[in-house]
């Protein structure tokens, strides 16, 4: 089943969710953010939970599925999902931009950070759920087993390719650093 991998993948973004969480109150009550923290989390959701985990849900399973003759609840669902992924790409972006800004001695910002920090604490879990629970499993209705077994390998391929990808733009942006 393709939908395997991506469900794994959904325990590790609930983990990282779980240790935002832990590191929202010390931000919200003491204006603290613990050092490499959001780096890390802002790398953790552009690599892992955007362009790995949508990457796979977007570029592969979604893509088949919008060749089929969906039902309008699943077409909505679908619709819903992409919208989800956008806000959440939008709101990483935002977290980046305050904590910049905090760093370069903005001390109003930090409460910024604490809400997008929130925002994402708050949106993955119910994301989460509405793909496990009420898209993931019905939607492989749609394919037959071979289709299944193309889109599973796809998403082995698409892995494969992706720490090649993510080094390659990591030596594009140090070498822009030079100019
Ligand atoms: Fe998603
Ligand atoms: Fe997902």
């Amino acid at each position: 089943m393709p939908i395997g991998p991506l469900m794994i993948e959904h325990r590790l973004i609930e983990k990282m969710i779980a240790v935002m969480k832990k590191n929202l109150k010390p931000t919200e009550e003491q204006s603290y953010i613990a050092p490499g923290f959001i780096e890390t989390t802002v790398d953790f959701i552009r690599t892992y939970a955007d362009r790995c985990h949508h990457g796979k849900e977007e570029d592969i399973l979604f893509r088949e599925l919008k060749k089929k003759t969906l039902t309008a609840q699943h077409k909505k669902t679908m619709e819903e999902l992409i919208e989800e992924h956008v806000w959440a790409r939008k709101t990483t972006k935002a977290l980046l931009k305050a904590y910049t800004r905090a760093q370069q001695g903005n001390a109003e910002s930090i409460s910024d950070v604490a809400a997008h920090l929130k925002a994402l604490v708050d949106f993955y879990p119910q994301h989460i759920e509405k793909e496990d629970r009420h898209f993931f499993r019905p939607v492989m209705d749609y394919f037959t087993q071979a289709e299944r077994d193309a889109l599973l390998e796809e998403g082995f391929e698409f892995d494969r390719k992706l720490i090649h990808e993510k080094y390659k733009t990591v030596v594009e942006n140090a070498e822009k650093l030079l100019i």
